[in-house]
């Protein structure tokens, strides 16, 4: 049971605001003012010791059809205080305790005029400020927001590491690069997507981590994404003022509104520390608590896939070359011509069901296995998948009883492409069937343009979409790993079945041509920021040509790189990516992957910079052993790792997977090295990383 205490401090009305209304954290390092200027705009500013965070900044929304803006004319009619602390324990997670702390002020305004009512609501944490608009219950209910007009106004031209605002996708290389030039960089930085839809020069997406010329970090996002559209941000490179610019729906509106209710959280984390940026958890505090009652079957979890063999162009989803275009139940498969490059097949599948048993993993995810991926996407195609025919060469009832008997779950794969309109229609029938073989997690995909037509996929209508799946799956007991959905926001918090997400560059475009060999470093404090990745590490050849002879990609990591990965990336999902017999070839350092854990009881962030270097230490939940995993960026370089969170008295043995000394992600990367020390929580150990490196090590408790 948790523990919880409110306490309501203070409720006073105002006619009018005279002065700021102040409002500190917990501790005392953050404070933050809330005031109205002349024109009765809502405005707020941040300090962290006493120094600038967030300069004053206004508050508001324009209005649809020349409404009355939601932007001036306010007066303070109260300003609630109340303090939280609270200690909850999440179904997987970091860490086996969360605790949430801070002080509240909610400031009700009440607009000259109209007699609109709005609440501003801040919650300031010991890691930062969350802050949401509320509108109760009244007289106004319905309206449309054009835009909203939230600021973040920055106190200088600071160091961003940004991808380029778009309302369809995330799959962006990062961009690092000072505020002022993120405009004359915005072209470069867009790369092709199957769906993407910049919208401004200097438009750029959340979380986005920043850096001050005077070592402070600031991440801002956005938490609890319910019935709303996503937040992008866009920047007055003028003013270095960024304003909030949300994902339009097909008439160009912003969001449908109807009173109660309340926006998502706006969020502020920020430290001179850039290891509290990882440690910070008030983006799940700011999200409701468990809505479920029973949580026994959601289970974190490790999985290898038939799926890094047709990513990489060496087999296919489809079963046949004879059709340039399917219509689902009009076309007979049976009459046509398996083509040789099915990767879905029963032999192949069971094969892979051997592996996983056979190395211990949990589950196999299979893509491809279903009818209809000769013509899967980009003809904005409305009935495109039904999720329940297989072809004719995947026989699910035995390969069901396959799984089954070697004590393994299989994971479905339902590719909408982008139809959601199809997927919602298919729902029930898709979520049955899987129920019935023995499936209880899905992972689902939204590669193409969105249907409904014109609608995004980061949209209040697909959000609507994402939460409404993630919902009825918890009705199935079925666990989601969505992909190319809207990037999460802590709402797994609230529905723990949400175990993975894409919604970002994934290891997929190492096959696609490379990602920065930096980009794990950064990922962290961006993306992960909302709640987990599916990132699929583990690509053990990074040379694609040697998978796939018409590939000439090259993965920008090392194999020890990949290792780390397990740990940096926290994830209750996490994939071993690569084929089989990539990993027979190097069974020593594949032995960390069968080791590693996917639920932590305690993290330790060692050191952090973005775009520099990562070094983790976690605590597995089911054992006494630790594991510290590094991914590193461009640069070479030696980590120190110091072992006092370990037990004191204690005694353990590390195995250390590190870069050999002439380790380059480049031309050299397979090049490692495994060595064994004891260690104690006295012991402080020197780990060479190789340029785009890592290491993974496990520390494991001995007599
Ligand atoms: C894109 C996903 O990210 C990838 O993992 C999947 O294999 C393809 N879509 C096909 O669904
Ligand atoms: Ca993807």
């Amino acid at each position: 049971m948790s523990k919880f205490v409110v306490v309501l401090l203070v409720g006073f009305a105002f006619a009018k605001a005279i002065q700021a209304q102040t409002l500190k954290s917990p501790n005392g390092a953050f404070e933050m003012q809330f005031t109205l200027d002349s024109n009765g705009t809502p405005q707020y500013q941040l300090q962290l010791n006493g120094e600038p965070v967030i300069k004053k900044s206004s508050l508001g929304f324009e209005l649809k059809n020349d409404e009355k803006s939601l932007k001036n004319d306010f007066s303070v009619v109260a300003t609630d205080r109340s303090s939280f602390d609270e200690t909850w324990q999440p179904v997987w997670g970091e860490e086996s305790q969360i605790r949430n702390h801070y002080n509240e002020m909610a400031v009700t305004l009440k607009q000259a005029g109209t007699d609109r009512i709005m609440v501003i609501r801040f919650r300031l944490f010991d890691d930062g400020l969350g802050f949401r608009y509320e509108f109760p219950q009244q007289e106004f209910t319905y309206f449309v927001i054009k835009e909203e007009l939230t600021q973040f106004a920055m106190t200088g031209d600071h160091t961003a590491y940004w991808i380029a605002g778009d309302y369809d996708t995330q799959e962006y290389d990062y961009t690092t690069s000072r505020l002022s030039q993120i405009g004359a960089l915005h072209n470069s930085a867009i790369s092709d997507n199957a769906s993407q839809t910049p919208f401004s020069p200097t438009g750029v997406q959340t979380a986005l981590m920043m850096k001050t010329d005077d070592g402070l970090y600031i991440n801002i996002h956005e938490a609890a994404l319910v019935d709303y559209s996503a937040m992008h941000l866009n920047l007055d490179e003028e003013t270095m003022v960024f304003t909030s610019k949300l994902t339009p729906d097909v008439n160009g509106d912003m969001a449908y509104m109807q009173a109660p209710t309340t926006t998502p959280w706006r969020t502020i984390i920020a430290s001179k520390n850039a290891t509290d940026i990882l440690a910070s958890r008030m983006t799940y505090n700011l999200n409701e608590p468990l809505a479920l009652e029973d949580t026994s079957w959601i289970k974190p979890t490790k999985y290898i896939g038939v799926w890094w063999e047709m990513i990489t162009g060496k087999s296919s989803w489809s079963y046949t070359n004879d059709l340039p275009a399917i219509q689902l139940g009009k076309t007979d498969y049976s009459t046509l011509e398996p083509n040789d490059t099915h990767g879905a097949t029963t032999a192949h599948v069971k094969d892979y069901i051997d592996f996983a048993a056979q190395h211990g993993f949990d589950a196999v995810l299979v893509e491809g296995w279903n009818q209809g991926w000769e013509d899967w996407f980009g003809h904005s195609k409305d009935y495109v998948f039904d999720f329940v025919t297989p072809y004719p060469d995947f026989d699910v009832k035995g390969i069901y009883e396959y799984a089954k008997s070697k004590d393994v779950k299989m994971i479905m794969h339902h590719e909408t492409s982008g139809s959601t309109r199809n997927y919602e229609r298919h729902l029930d029938t898709a979520f049955q069937f899987m129920k019935k073989y023995g499936y209880d997690a899905v992972k689902t995909g939204y590669v193409g343009n969105i249907l409904p037509r014109g609608e995004h996929h980061y949209g209040q209508w697909t959000v609507n979409h994402y939460q409404h799946v993630l919902e009825k799956a918890a009705e199935y007991e079925i666990m989601i790993n969505a992909h190319e959905a809207v990037r999460p926001t802590g709402i797994a918090r609230t529905y723990p079945n949400l175990i993975g997400n894409e919604s970002a560059r994934g290891t997929e475009f190492q096959a696609f041509g490379g990602s920065k060999p930096n980009h794990t470093t950064i990922l962290p404090f961006t993306r992960l920021i909302g709640g987990p990745m599916d990132y699929t590490p583990g690509i053990f050849e990074m040379d694609i040509s040697k998978v796939n002879p018409d590939n000439d990609s090259h993965g920008n990591f090392t194999l020890a790189n990949q290792l780390g990965l397990y740990v940096v990336m926290y994830s209750p999902l996490q994939m071993a990516a690569d084929l089989p017999e990539n990993y027979n070839r190097f069974l020593d350092a594949f032995q960390f992957i069968k080791e590693v854990p996917v639920d932590w009881e305690v993290s330790k962030y060692l050191e952090a910079e973005p775009g520099g270097y990562i070094t983790i230490a976690r605590k597995d939940k089911n054992s006494s052993s630790w594991f510290v995993g590094n991914s590193n960026g461009t640069t070479a370089r030696t980590a120190t790792v110091d072992f006092k969170f370990l037990e004191k008295g204690k005694k353990y043995k590390a195995t250390i997977y590190a870069d050999a000394k002439d380790a380059h992600y480049k031309n050299n990367p397979q090049a490692y090295k495994i060595t064994t020390k004891n260690v104690t929580h006295k012991t402080k150990l020197d780990v060479f990383t190789a340029p785009g490196g890592g290491f993974g090590i496990s520390v494991v408790e001995v007599e």
